[in-house]
């Protein structure tokens, strides 16, 4: 059984979602009851990842017209269902505010995009519903199957390139942020390629001649502590064997094993030869949007001939209306997510200290720094394509043309 961060009942037309604040110390689902529902859990990042949050946000808009076309309920929400060309306007305003839940990730805007040009065509109430529920299953369900070919895709260029300079052996790859199950609607992107890896690892096995992943280091991911919240517990979950680190220790632990330092106590011996990150937006030149900590990456990886800088994500992520990254609006967060944090209280020998009626952990909020300080908090930042060897999709995995340029189109 997979994780499950997004719930919909197509006959009784209910969505939840998994409460990404509360994991890894609470399992909790929350109801998405409207728009603005939708809104509050993308906004709060109750829900987080592009995927996830164009499919959450798209369900929404299926639940309100739901509610409003057969239930007759939302009322105050001012639709008229007796107009179609009110009900298309006054649904357009609605969709331009989920859109302005999280602006970076282009998934929620091509989503809505799509839902904008569904309303144009539709000639009736009801046809226009049955498109909008059609085209927010098949995203849904499209997900999976489209992660599950990244994975594919990913280990094909990977064993290709192991393959092209003769390597054998164990190697590790690194990755950051929650790209896995939790960011999406199953399998995942980047995390979706670790995943597939490790299943054809698991099949080639340390016996045979060719190269088998048998490590990954998950970034923490400060501040708001993806990695360590989320892609640790998805790790953890499938039993891939890997190591948590924090965000500045990646340039010292890839000179490590480079440089085979069997002193310096490393988890693994394995060489890290990948770091595989997400994306929430690629533009046209392949230049990528992706939680903050990633440019970064691809500035170490640029040092290390021997480690390739991989960029996974689905065709919903491509922004084929941008030419650069400098385009790409930057989301700023909350000083508070920088500030404080979440957990459980623990005692001076590490034992938690509080826990609920379930024996799950209880949360409480800890101030990490001085009260009202200047913070900077962008949620993103953007990987200048010279920097990525191989931008991987659910259609293939593609490399720099001799003049050192990605060709992104269909
Ligand atoms: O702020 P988040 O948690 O929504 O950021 C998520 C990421 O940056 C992911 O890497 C990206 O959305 C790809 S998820 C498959």
């Amino acid at each position: 059984m997979s994780l499950e961060a997004i719930k919909f009942d197509k006959s009784d037309i209910k969505l939840s979602i998994l409460d990404q604040l509360l994991i890894p110390y609470q399992t909790k689902y929350v109801d998405v009851k409207s728009i603005g529902d939708g809104y509050d859990v993308i906004k709060k990042m109750q829900v987080r990842g592009a995927p996830a949050i164009a499919i959450v946000g798209c369900f929404s808009v299926v639940v309100e017209l739901y509610r409003i076309i057969e239930l007759g309920e939302l009322t105050s929400l001012r639709y008229n269902i007796q107009d179609l060309e009110e009900l298309k306007e006054r649904l357009t305003q609605r969709l331009d505010f989920l859109i302005s839940s999280r602006p970076t990730a282009v998934n929620l805007l091509n989503g809505c995009n799509e839902i904008k040009e569904l309303m144009v065509k539709a000639s009736s109430v009801r046809e226009l519903y049955n498109s909008i529920k059609e085209f927010s299953v098949k995203l849904f369900e499209d997900d999976l199957v489209n992660n599950k070919r990244i994975g594919d895709n990913g280990c094909d260029y990977i064993f290709n390139e192991l393959s092209k300079e003769n390597f054998k052996g164990e190697f590790s790859v690194l990755t950051i942020c929650n790209t896995g199950s939790l960011a999406t609607s199953g399998h995942g992107t980047a995390l979706g390629i670790v995943r597939s890896l490790w299943a054809r690892s698991k099949l080639s096995g340390a016996e045979s001649s060719e190269s088998w992943l048998s490590h990954v280091y998950a970034c923490e991911t400060r501040p708001y502590n993806q990695g360590s919240r989320l892609t640790a517990y998805e790790l953890d979950y499938e039993k891939i064997p890997f190591s948590l680190i924090t965000d500045n220790m990646v340039s010292f632990l890839v000179d490590s094993l480079v440089n085979e330092r069997k002193d310096r106590g490393l988890p693994s011996l394995a060489p890290i030869k990948f770091i595989i990150v997400g994306a929430d937006r690629i533009v046209k030149n392949g230049d990528l949007a992706n939680k903050i900590g990633t440019f970064q990456l691809s500035l170490i990886a640029s040092q290390y001939p021997s480690i390739k800088f991989i960029g996974a994500a689905p065709w919903t992520t491509i922004d084929l209306n941008k030419d650069s990254g400098d385009e790409i609006v930057i989301e700023q967060r909350p000083a508070n997510e920088l500030t404080s944090v979440m957990g459980g209280e623990l005692d001076e020998t590490g034992t938690v200290l509080q826990k609920d009626a379930s024996s799950k952990i209880k949360l409480t909020k800890v101030k990490l720094a001085p009260m009202d300080i200047s913070v900077w908090n962008p949620a993103f930042d953007v990987t200048p394509h010279k920097f990525i060897d191989s931008i991987v999709t659910e259609e293939s995995y593609l490399t720099k043309d001799s003049q050192g340029s990605f060709t992104l189109a269909r």
